[in-house]
Parts: structure tokens; C-alpha cells; sequence
């Protein structure tokens, strides 16, 4: 079990690249699989969770070369080809791996278990079984958690009009992955804006589906047709330098080619809220994702309420975002998030307990959290085994007054193996603890 320390005094400056983005990483690698053809990725994230989904799809036959510095090739077995694997498929601590990849197996007739650690063996898998199961899939969870079982059907999955009781893009994907093994449309309705990687990557392998105004409408049956796919760097990770440069006056950094998908981009609404100094130059189109250099010269951050509408849009940022109001003058209030309670941990209260330890005034409520900004003390915190309540409680060390030691701090490789070599580099005073 390795454990961070990080020491005040840190200033980040200088040009981050940041690895690739996790969700669009995973979805090539599926898509990809079930493509006719050859497709080759570039800037793939070779994180755990992405492992767990490439070493999925090899164990249902799928032949992949890579990952070798972000490529990888693989070599499509086509609409009907997975094979029914020897043993359960391990997902780690992936809750993307897991939702997406029930969505993709529930048409393919076959057994399949799926699996995974002490975090994602207490995360709720109900919310992909049940639409699921309308549509005409076997699917059996334990009391609503992994293990999953997924089993024969000896009829076809039918196409579904299915309104989202939550923003999730891991259910929507699930659906739209489980259409493609299904007659008739899929019609999804969403309650909050979700990332649409899916829907864009669903059109780069060839296939025609709509959306607009929170409604996906897909057609079953459609074919996918291998393609290129470069993954951009990851939002979610450079979120941990935009912010810890925001934060901290005196700092200056600029994260390059990043993925700026206005579903994923409301880390920057939030911080420009907070008067933060965001810049984005150079922005661009790669293989259908929109990419910009997001450059952040560091000030004072003051309280805001975040507003309902951008709590989808930052779903994976809070941790960081708690940081950057910890920072602030007055009091910043976060509602509407209670989705933050089924991550990879419960992040409000594994963000609230932490920044109570370092002296900061929190109060949790059942969605949500207010955060009086204040001085941060030194202590010990623990990662409560989430990666970004790891890295967040890591960048903090560049507001706080004494040397904060943050426990159990291994699954940062899960989504971004090398986060501590590159944030030494750039100036965070932050080491793996003796
Ligand atoms: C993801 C969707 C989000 C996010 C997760 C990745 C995806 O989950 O928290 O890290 O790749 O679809 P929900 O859609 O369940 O909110």
C-alpha cells in the first residue's frame, strides 16, 4: 500500500500533457472489438481500468496488439463474434468497464460473469440490468451489486424508449451498445447533459444515430466498420493541474491537446465562476472530439453556489473542485450531486472527512456539501482507495501549511499512472511516503 506526502510550498508551471482520456479510451477498445476490420488507436490511456476492458475482449477472442505508447491495433471480430469466455472477466475497479461491457454482452446470447474489486463490488448495477432486462436480456446481479451474470436469451433484444431517472452516460452507453444486437430504435431520454462520447464514436465507426436536447435515438442492427480513433488527454486528469494552477497565485501552466468535449467541460465553467483565469487556444477537431491547450494562470478563488445545470458536466471533478473551494474566500455550495455518493468511493463524504482533518469547516448534506474556504493545516488523510480523491488531497499540498500525507494511494493508477512524476516535475513538492 503506498501512501503520498506532499509538502507546501509547490507553484505549478510549464507546458502538461496528461494522458488519455479514460472514457474515450475504453469505448475504442470495445468498438473497435466488435468492428469489422482493423482499427487502430493512438493516445490511448494505458491505465488499469483500460487493461481490464483491453484483457476483456482478449478473453472473448478478441486479437489486440498494444497497448505500446498509446497504440494499439485490434483486430475486429465483427457483429456476432465474441466467444463466450472460460472464466469471469475481471474489471477491476472500473465502473465503466463494467456498465458499458453488460451493455455490449446482454444481446450476444452467452455466459459471461463479470467481476470486481472491494470498490466496484459495492456499486450499484441495477440501474444497466433493469433497462436492460426490458429490452429482453438475462441478467442477474447480487443484490444489485457485481457479481454480474449475464446469460443466454433465446430470442433477441428489442429496442427500447427508456427515460433516465439519472444522468449517467454509463447507462445510456449501455443501452446504445446493447442496440446494436437489437431490432428496433432505442430511444434514451436523459435528465442532465452526459458526456456523448459514445454517440460521436458510434458515428466514427459508420454507424447514423441522433441526438439533441438530452434524447438519443439509435437503430438496432447497424453495422460498425473498424477506423482510426486518437484519444485525446484526458479532461478529468488535466482537471488536477487546471485547478492546483487556478488555486494558487504565482502558478502558470498550460495542458496541451486536451479533450474539450462541452459534455466533459464544466471543470472550467466552474473555476471561471470562481474567477479563475482560463484560457483556450488552438482548439480543433480530432476523429470527432473537440481538442484545445487550456492555459490557467493562477489567482484567488472565491465561493460560488455551482450551478445544477454544470454538476453533470463535472462529475469526475469534484474531488478536485472541493480542493480549489477550500481555497476560496466564503463559502462554495455543491447540490444536485448525490450520483458523487456511488463513485469509486462516496466522494462527499471521503472529501468532506478529508478536508475536516486539514482544518477546513465542511458540512455534508445527502447531495451535495458547503465548504467554508479557509487556511489548509497539514494531517493525514486517507484516499479511501479513489484515485481522484488521491490526487485532489495531493494537489492540495500547494495551499496547505504543513505537510499532508494522503493513505493508500495505488489506484491513481487506474486512470493516471504517472500522475506523480509529472506533478513533481511541474513544481508540486509531492513524493511517495518511506
Ligand atoms: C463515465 C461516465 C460517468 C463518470 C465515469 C465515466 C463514462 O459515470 O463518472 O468516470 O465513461 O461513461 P456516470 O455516467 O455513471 O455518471
Amino acid at each position: 500500500m503506498s501512501d503520498f506526502e506532499v509538502f507546501p510550498g509547490g507553484l505549478l508551471t510549464g507546458d502538461i500533457n496528461v494522458p488519455g482520456d479514460k472514457s474515450v479510451s475504453h469505448r475504442s477498445v470495445m468498438l473497435g472489438a466488435l468492428a469489422t476490420g482493423i482499427t487502430h488507436v493512438s493516445g490511448l490511456l494505458e491505465g488499469e481500468d483500460v487493461l481490464a476492458t483491453i484483457a476483456a475482449m482478449r478473453s472473448m477472442g478478441v486479437h489486440i496488439n498494444g497497448p505500446d505508447q498509446g497504440n494499439l491495433t485490434i483486430y475486429g471480430v465483427g457483429h456476432g463474434g465474441l466467444k463466450q469466455p472460460d472464466s469471469p472477466l475481471d474489471m477491476g475497479n472500473s465502473g465503466t468497464a463494467m456498465r458499458l461491457l453488460i451493455g455490449l454482452l446482454a444481446g450476444q446470447n452467452m455466459n459471461a460473469t463479470l467481476i470486481g474489486d472491494a470498490s466496484l463490488n459495492s456499486r450499484p448495477m441495477e440501474r444497466v440490468a433493469k433497462p436492460l432486462r426490458t429490452m429482453g436480456a438475462n441478467i442477474q446481479t447480487n443484490e444489485g451489486c457485481p457479481p454480474v451474470k449475464i446469460l443466454p436469451i433465446n430470442h433477441g433484444l428489442n429496442g427500447i424508449h427508456h427515460d433516465l431517472n439519472i444522468a449517467s452516460a454509463q447507462i445510456k452507453s449501455a443501452i446504445l451498445l446493447a442496440t446494436l444486437g437489437a431490432v428496433g430504435v432505442s430511444v434514451i431520454d436523459e435528465p442532465g447533459v452526459t458526456r456523448d462520447h459514445s454517440e460521436r464514436m458510434l458515428q466514427g465507426f459508420g454507424c447514423e444515430i441522433t441526438w439533441a436536447r438530452q434524447r438519443v435515438s439509435f437503430r438496432g442492427g447497424q453495422k460498425l466498420v473498424a477506423t482510426n480513433v486518437h484519444v485525446p488527454a484526458d479532461i478529468s486528469s488535466a482537471a488536477f493541474f487546471i485547478a492546483g494552477a487556478a488555486m494558487t497565485p504565482g502558478s502558470e501552466v498550460r495542458l496541451i491537446k486536451v479533450g474539450v468535449n462541452p459534455t466533459r467541460t464544466g471543470v472550467i465553467d466552474i473555476l471561471r465562476l470562481m474567477g479563475a483565469d482560463i484560457s483556450i487556444e488552438n482548439e480543433h477537431v480530432v476523429a470527432g472530439e473537440p481538442v484545445a491547450d487550456i492555459c490557467i494562470i493562477g489567482t484567488k478563488l472565491q465561493g460560488v453556489d455551482i450551478p445544477h445545470e454544470l454538476v453533470s458536466l463535472a462529475i469526475d471533478e469534484f474531488p478536485i473542485l472541493c480542493i480549489a473551494a477550500a481555497s476560496a474566500s466564503g463559502t462554495t455550495s455543491v447540490r444536485g450531486a448525490e450520483e458523487l455518493r456511488v463513485k469509486e468511493s462516496d466522494r462527499i463524504t471521503a472529501m468532506a472527512t478529508g478536508l475536516q482533518k486539514l482544518g477546513i469547516e465542511v458540512a455534508e448534506v445527502p447531495d451535495g456539501l458547503d465548504i467554508h474556504g479557509g487556511q489548509l493545516q497539514g494531517g493525514i488523510v486517507d484516499s479511501f482507495t479513489d484515485h481522484r480523491i488521491a490526487m485532489a488531497f495531493s494537489i492540495a499540498g500547494l495551499i496547505s501549511d504543513g505537510k499532508i500525507t494522503i493513505r493508500d494511494c495505488n489506484n491513481v493508477g487506474t486512470s493516471f499512472p504517472g500522475f506523480l512524476h509529472l506533478a513533481k516535475k511541474h513544481g508540486l513538492q509531492v513524493r511517495v511516503a518511506e
